[in-house]
C-alpha cells in the first residue's frame, strides 16, 4: 500500500493542512458546530435539496471561502454504524479520488465520537479505494493522487482512533494481499508462486515455512489430493505456514486454504464460458496468506497454523477420471464421480493433516461450490459448523470486521446422499443443497477437532465490469484471530 493513514486531533477543520476534506454527516449533525463557512455551506445545500442526509448522497465544494482545503466533500452516512460511516467514506472517496487531492482530511459530524471500529471502517474504505492491479497490466493509471489520510479527531478519541487505525492498516494490507494473490492469471499464478508468495511473505514477517512436493504428499497419503493434481503439468505444493505468538503449549488456530490455481473442472470439465473466472479458485489460500500479513503485524499472542493445498484441476491423458476410488490420508476411501468437486479432495487431506498440531480449532476457506452463490449470493460467506460457540465467534467477527458470513444447515440428513456403492463415500450429491452436501463432506475429516467452514465462491470476487478479487473474508479471519487471542 502506498498511503499513509493518521490521527490528528484537529480543533478546527477549517486550518486543517490537507487540500481535500471529507466530511462525514447525517441525522443529528448540527451544522451550527461546523463553523461559519462548512456550517452555512451545508444547512444551505440541505435547505436547497442538493443534499439530503440519506446513504450515498454527496456534495462537492470547491474553494469554499474561510476553508483551508480547497475541496470539501459532505458525505451523507445513513446512521453512526461503523458500517453507515465507511460506506459514506467510500461514497466521499469516489467523488474525491479521481482528483487533485494528495491529502486527505476525513471528519465525522455524527453525534457520536469516532471509535476504534469507525477507523478501522475508514482504513477498509480507503484500501478498497486505492488498490490498484498492475502486475500483467503495468500501463494502468493510479487510482488515485491520495497519498495521505487523516483522520479528525478530538482528543478523548484519538486513542481508540489510533488503535482502530493500526488494526485496519495491517488488514487493509492483508486484503491487498489477498486481492493481489487472486487477481493474478493462472499461468502467473501457478502452485509455485503461490508458494513463492508465502516464501516472500515467511521472510519479510519472520514467520515459519515448509512447502512439501509430490514425495513428501505421496509418503503422507494424500490420495484425494494426488489425485486432483494428477492431471497437470505444474507441479503441486502443499504450503505449511506458521506464526507463533504464545508459548509452544499452547494449542494453535490451524487455517486451511483451497489453492487450485486453475479450475477447468478436470474431465467433467466446465462450459467455456466465464470459465476464466475459476483462476479466482484459490481466493480460500489467498485469504489464509493475507490473514497471515496481518496477524504478523498485528502479533497477537496465539499460534496460528496455515495450510494451503495448492494444485491445478485440469483435464488430461494422466487425469483422475468421474469412477475413480482414491485413498484419502484419513484412510477412508472416495469414489470420484465428479472431477470438478475438487475443493473437498484437496481440503480433506488438508484436514487430516491438521490434527497434528492439535488444534484449538480449525476453520478452512474455500470458494467451493456454485451452490452456496445462490444461496447467499456474492454478500455474505457460507458458514457452517456443527460447534455453536466456534459458529457465534466467526459471525461475531464478520460482523465487527464488516465483512458478514451467515450460518447454514450441517443436519446428518444431509449426509446420506454421500453413499457410494464402491467407496466410502462419493465426492458429490444431488443439485439441491449442494453447499451443504460439500459441507457434509468435510466434515467426516473433521472429527478430532473444532471445526468450522467457510465458503466463499460467491464472497471472494466480484464478476462483471469490477471483475476482480475482493480481499475476503481477510478481514473477518483477521479479527477472529484477534479475538481468540483475547
Ligand atoms: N470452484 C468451483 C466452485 C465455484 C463455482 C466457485 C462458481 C465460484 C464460482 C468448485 O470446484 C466446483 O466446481 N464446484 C462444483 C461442485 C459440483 C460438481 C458438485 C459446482 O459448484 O458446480
Ligand atoms: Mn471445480
Ligand atoms: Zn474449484
Amino acid at each position: 500500500m502506498d498511503f499513509k493513514i493518521q490521527v490528528a486531533e484537529l480543533k478546527d477543520l477549517r486550518h486543517a493542512e490537507a487540500d481535500a476534506l471529507l466530511l462525514v454527516v447525517g441525522e443529528g449533525s448540527t451544522p451550527e458546530s461546523l463553523g461559519k463557512a462548512l456550517g452555512g455551506a451545508l444547512s444551505a445545500a440541505l435547505k436547497d435539496g442538493d443534499l439530503a442526509y440519506k446513504a450515498g448522497r454527496c456534495l462537492y465544494l470547491h474553494g469554499l471561502g474561510g476553508v483551508k482545503a480547497p475541496r470539501i466533500v459532505f458525505a451523507a452516512a445513513g446512521g453512526t454504524s461503523a458500517k453507515a460511516f465507511k460506506a459514506a467514506v467510500a461514497a466521499g472517496l469516489a467523488l474525491l479520488k479521481g482528483g487533485g487531492a494528495r491529502h486527505l482530511t476525513v471528519a465525522s459530524a455524527l453525534p457520536r465520537a469516532i471509535d476504534a471500529a469507525q477507523a478501522q471502517a475508514l482504513t477498509a474504505a480507503v484500501g478498497d479505494a486505492l488498490y490498484v492491479y498492475r502486475h500483467t497490466k503495468p500501463s494502468a493509471p493510479a487510482a488515485s493522487k491520495l497519498q495521505r489520510i487523516t483522520l479528525a479527531c478530538g482528543g478523548a478519541e484519538s486513542t481508540a482512533a489510533r488503535e482502530g487505525l493500526q488494526r485496519g492498516e495491517a488488514i487493509a494490507a492483508g486484503v491487498a494481499l489477498a486481492r493481489e494473490c487472486a487477481n493474478r492469471p493462472g499461468n502467473h499464478c501457478t502452485p509455485s508462486a503461490l508458494a513463492d508468495e508465502a516464501r516472500r511473505l515467511a521472510k519479510s514477517h519472520d514467520l515459519e515455512l515448509e512447502v512439501l512436493g509430490r514425495k513428501e504428499v505421496e509418503k503422507l497419503g494424500m490420495g484425494c489430493f494426488l489425485a486432483v493434481a494428477q492431471g497437470s503439468q505444474q507441479p503441486l505444493k502443499f504450503i505449511v505456514l506458521q506464526y507463533k505468538g504464545a508459548a509452544k503449549s499452547a494449542p494453535p488456530l490451524v487455517l486451511v486454504g483451497k489453492g487450485i490455481t486453475f479450475d477447468t473442472g478436470g474431465i467433467s470439465i466446465k462450459p467455456a464460458a466465464e470459465m476464466d473466472e475459476m483462476k479466482f479458485d484459490m481466493g480460500g489460500a489467498a485469504s489464509v496468506l493475507g490473514t497471515f500479513r496481518a496477524v504478523a503485524q498485528l502479533k497477537p499472542k496465539i499460534n496460528l497454523v496455515g495450510l494451503i493445498p495448492a494444485c491445478e484441476n485440469m483435464p488430461s491423458g494422466s487425469a483422475v477420471k468421474p469412477g475413480d476410488v482414491v485413498t484419502s490420508m484419513s484412510g477412508q476411501t472416495v469414489e470420484i464421480l465428479n472431477t470438478d468437486a475438487e475443493g473437498r479432495l484437496i481440503l480433506c487431506d488438508a484436514l487430516t493433516y491438521a490434527e497434528r498440531f492439535k488444534p484449538a480449532a480449525v476453520v478452512d476457506i474455500a470458494t467451493l461450490t456454485g451452490a452456496c452463490v445462490v444461496a447467499l449470493g456474492h454478500h455474505r460467506s457460507g458458514l457452517f459448523s456443527p460447534d455453536d460457540a466456534l459458529a457465534g465467534q466467526l459471525d461475531e467477527a464478520g460482523q465487527a470486521a464488516l465483512d458478514p458470513c451467515w450460518r447454514m444447515p450441517l443436519d446428518e440428513e444431509y449426509d446420506e446422499s454421500l453413499k457410494s456403492n464402491f467407496a466410502d463415500m462419493g465426492n458429490v450429491g444431488p443439485r439441491a443443497g449442494g453447499a451443504i452436501t460439500a459441507a457434509m463432506f468435510l466434515k467426516r475429516y473433521t472429527a478430532k477437532y473444532p471445526w468450522a467452514h467457510l465458503d466463499i465462491a460467491g464472497s471472494a470476487w466480484k464478476s462483471g465490469a469490477a471483475k476482480g478479487a475482493t480481499g475476503r473474508p481477510v478481514p473477518l479471519l483477521t479479527q477472529f484471530v484477534l479475538d481468540r487471542a483475547g
